[in-house]
């Protein structure tokens, strides 16, 4: 079989890496994929958002299955446009990719079929935004309506902070048409984690937990980032509240993707708070998380292609998702000045030693090519995965390898599953 997967980061390496493991995967395409990615499938450099170049490919090389990675092509339509042609997509339809395109559509769901969510208020007028951050006090949630890849939502300690956070979203248009509406949302603090599952619309089916680390700094300081580390498991997911997230989230998800008819064959990832031992969802995503699925996937025992194919198929039901117990840790080494301005074309030194260690995984972000040399193209340069016996083991092999690997103005945090480790030290 024939597999194109869209997107080029860290988590379509990952993706492409497990397919790579399929007995019946021959060939693998990647739009545009990366200098990581080009060891193990074609790249051709076409945009994911570019639909009919994308649909030449697939009807000229004979594609059987598509996988998409990133949200923007998934909101803009992507997965009715190919099943419109007949063809094989992973990835859900527009009106249910709203669910991550639009909060407030989001929040709409949640309410309507009673999955646990902070309260919020929608508006489209930032005067009576602001009054009712005013009537509500801080700390309090705001966040950009639209996409705004994970840079559009703003947890104000003051009603100030609030206000700040308002102006620059709907006055300075920091986020363009995103942030046409705000929702304006309860803060509820607890420990945060990441539940993604497999659906076909029909059957749902989770992975295993995960926990990402947005900020970029240490302790997490600093701005939101696309996500700088991720560990699988997450403790703070117990037996008790990943059964609770099923009953409370994740069915009633299905009821209302059913009810609503909409055309869900995909991952659904569930961005939790969790407080006092109860989960609320923050946030809907429609597709694997960056870069959870790159632990995650590390701990896939199955045949992706085979889970990705029954998925696309509606056949969810009939094929086995089975998980190693070991535990796996991604470092993500980042260009310097990320999340804000970066320069590219650094050298990266040291990937083939790294890449010799046992159970190490260097999953490639933002890289390229200089002639014959890997050098950095964006923000997010490498996803440094490794598993171990424990979160520990996996932890040291991961900054073993980070420690091998090399370009100028690296920076990456130190603290990646420190607070699971913590976590275990203490009971
Ligand atoms: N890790 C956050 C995300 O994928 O949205």
């Amino acid at each position: 079989m024939k597999v194109l997967v869209i997107g080029g980061g860290g988590r379509e390496h990952a993706i492409v890496w497990k397919l790579a493991q399929s007995k019946r995967v021959d060939k693998i395409y990647c739009c545009p994929g990366n200098a990581g990615i080009a060891e193990l499938a074609e790249c051709i450099d076409i945009s994911p958002t570019d639909f009919g170049a994308l649909l030449n490919i697939v009807r000229y090389e004979w594609i059987d299955l598509t996988i998409v990675g990133p949200e923007d092509p998934l909101s803009k339509g992507i997965a009715d446009v190919f099943r419109k042609e007949g063809r094989h997509i992973f990835g859900p339809g527009a009106e249910a990719a709203r669910l991550e395109a639009s909060k407030a559509f989001s929040k709409d769901f949640m309410r309507r079929y009673g999955i646990p969510t902070g309260e919020y208020k929608v508006f489209n007028s930032y005067i009576h935004a602001e009054d009712y951050v005013r009537l509500k006090g801080a700390p309090i949630v705001i966040k950009a309506d639209g996409l705004a890849a994970g840079k559009g939502v703003f947890v104000a300690k003051t009603v100030e902070e609030a206000s700040d956070a308002l102006r620059l979203i709907m006055k300075e248009r920091a986020f363009g048409s995103a942030g046409d509406r705000v929702v304006v949302e309860e803060c509820i603090e607890g420990e945060e984690a990441s539940f993604m599952a497999f659906t076909d619309g029909n059957t749902i089916v989770p992975m295993v937990s995960s926990q990402d680390h947005k900020r970029i700094f240490d302790g997490d300081g600093g701005p939101n980032t696309g996500g700088m580390g991720a560990y699988s498991p997450a403790p703070v997911m117990t037996p008790e509240l990943e059964k609770q997230v099923m009953e409370k989230v994740m069915q009633p998800f299905l009821r209302g993707i059913k009810a609503e008819r909409m055309d869900f064959r995909g991952v659904i990832y569930a961005g939790l708070m969790i407080k006092e031992n109860k989960p609320y969802v923050l946030e809907f995503n429609c597709r694997f998380g960056d870069p959870e699925t790159q632990p995650v996937l590390a701990r896939l025992d199955s045949d992706l292609f085979e889970i990705i194919l029954a998925v696309s198929e509606g056949k969810l039901a009939e094929v086995p998702v089975k998980w190693k117990p070991e535990s796996a840790v991604c470092v993500v080494m980042a260009s310097k000045g990320y999340p804000g301005s970066y320069e590219k074309g650094k050298i990266i030194k040291g990937l083939q030693k790294a890449k010799g260690m046992k159970n190490v995984v260097v999953f490639h972000a933002g890289t390229g090519f200089n002639d014959d040399e890997v050098v950095t193209s964006g923000g997010r340069v490498l996803g440094v995965t490794a598993t171990g016996a424990d979160v520990a083991e996996a932890r040291e092999k991961a900054y073993d390898a980070v420690r091998l690997i090399s370009f100028e103005g690296m920076q990456f945090r130190k603290d990646i599953a420190s607070r699971a480790i913590g976590r275990k030290e203490a009971q």
